[in-house]
């Protein structure tokens, strides 16, 4: 059974994204991004929320995204790709939108290359998860639903 919430999360992929399906399907599984989204969509209606999509492989367009989402989400699912590790300006552009994210990245960035272990959007997000392939993406859902009731109890 769902329970309604009616929370909105705003799921936003970056650069490369749009080419799961042609990426390593050990590091990315084998879902393109209609197909993750898709089941994206499935679960958060689940969970008794909504789920909206964005994905861009511009920068500027990512960011511009970000600044107009005041009042349009309640939360953020965030996967920026190879842009989590060195755009300043998205880590800027997710402080403006001031809303709960939290970080996702299909593979284990952890244990890749070295220049993958940062993120510089890391210190804005309540929770990262990483290396859990699509799966990840409905844990990511459960604790979104978690914080936000969290916020709304302590509100
Ligand atoms: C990724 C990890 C990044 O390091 C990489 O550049 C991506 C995808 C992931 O989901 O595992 O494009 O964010």
């Amino acid at each position: 059974m769902s329970i309604a919430t009616g929370y909105r999360i705003e799921v936003m992929h970056g650069v490369n994204l749009d080419q799961l399906g042609r990426r390593d399907p050990l590091q990315y599984g084998a879902l393109t991004l209609p197909e993750l989204e898709g089941q994206v969509e499935r679960q958060a209606r689940e969970l008794g929320m909504s789920a909206r999509f964005f994905h861009s492989n511009h920068e500027g367009a990512f960011v511009e995204h970000l600044h107009g989402l005041q009042g349009q989400a309640d939360a953020l699912l965030l996967n920026p790709g190879a842009w989590t590790h060195y755009a300043w300006a998205i880590r800027d552009a997710l402080e403006i939108a001031a809303l709960p994210a939290l970080e996702i990245h299909l593979s284990d960035v952890q244990n890749r290359e070295r220049w993958r272990r940062s993120s510089v959007i890391a210190e804005l997000c309540f929770a990262t998860i990483s290396g859990r392939g699509p799966d990840g993406y409905r844990d990511a859902l459960a604790m979104l639903r978690e914080e936000l009731d969290r916020r709304a109890a302590d509100a």
